[in-house]
């Protein structure tokens, strides 16, 4: 069982908290935001809150979700050991700057994780590999290991396809509300129907096929498909995925 330490105690930190909770570790969550920390430790016996400078201090691996302005600040005044394994979940310090950052810990990984982590389930791509996110997560949840920080970096602009694919879901979503009167279960049948699509076959191509196998001539899928595409909200989607390069250090294509 680890000594587990989150510094930035907000909402992806409260996420992995609670996917680790019960497990057997000891976890410690810096003081910020202060709401949080308070819930957490309230509601799991095995959280300590502590000063930053604690956290590391008496962690085996510390976990850094910090926004990166705060992490440029906070991570050089800690107390960091040459045996410290450290995940970052942070978009914007790269691996060089966490190496340094941190230094002399040199066992520090990249990783992504969503909110549901909370639950399991959760896709982890990481890089470089870290025994110490496979020791934590990977009973409960997907590790991906990539192959390059640039690849990680991908990763993150994929994670970004989260809110406006959502913004899609919650506007149809809405739409058959309005038209049944029963929220509920319109969220019920949207959220099904998706969920039953999300199997892939290990092909690379499970999502083009589907979208192929929803192209009946004079359908229904077709016509909405045509609607969206005549407002050019797939090359919205690539093109805003593309503005995201030059921050995550992408090649141009
Ligand atoms: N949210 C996600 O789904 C997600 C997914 C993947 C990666 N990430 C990454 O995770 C990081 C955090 O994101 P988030 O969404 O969890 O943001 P967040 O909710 O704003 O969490 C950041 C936390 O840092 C705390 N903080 C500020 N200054 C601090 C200090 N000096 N010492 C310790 N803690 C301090 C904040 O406390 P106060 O509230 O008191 O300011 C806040 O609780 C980001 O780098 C983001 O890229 C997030």
């Amino acid at each position: 069982m680890a000594r587990v330490g989150f510094l930035g105690t907000g909402e992806i930190a409260s996420a992995m908290v609670r996917g680790l909770a019960g497990q057997g570790h000891t976890i410690f969550v810096s003081e910020r935001n202060a709401d949080i920390a308070a819930e957490l430790s309230a509601e799991f016996q095995e959280v300590s809150i502590a000063a930053n400078a604690d956290v590391v201090g008496k962690s085996d691996i510390v976990i850094a979700c910090l926004m990166a302005a705060t992490a440029r600040l906070v991570l050089p005044d800690l107390p960091w050991r040459s045996d410290h394994a450290v995940i970052s979940v942070m978009v914007d310090v790269p691996c060089a700057d966490l190496a340094t950052l941190c230094a002399p810990a040199i066992d520090i990984a990249l990783s992504i994780p969503m909110p549901f982590i909370a639950r399991g389930g959760c896709p982890l791509p990481v890089y470089p590999e870290s025994s110490a996110l496979r020791a934590l997560f990977g009973e409960r949840n997907i590790i991906l290991p990539v192959a390059s920080e640039v690849a990680l970096n991908a990763h993150f602009a994929a994670s970004s396809l989260s809110a406006p694919i959502l913004r899609m879901l919650v506007e149809g979503t809405q739409w058959l509300a309005r038209e049944t009167g029963d929220p509920v279960a319109a969220e019920a049948y949207v959220t099904a129907l998706f969920a039953g699509y999300m199997h892939p076959d290990g092909s690379g191509h499970h999502l083009a096929g589907l979208l192929g196998s929803l192209a009946t001539e004079g359908g229904l899928n077709a016509a909405l498909r045509t609607a969206i595409e005549g407002v050019g909200a797939p090359e919205a989607l690539r093109d805003g995925m593309d503005g995201l390069r030059p921050r995550l250090g992408l090649p141009t294509r």
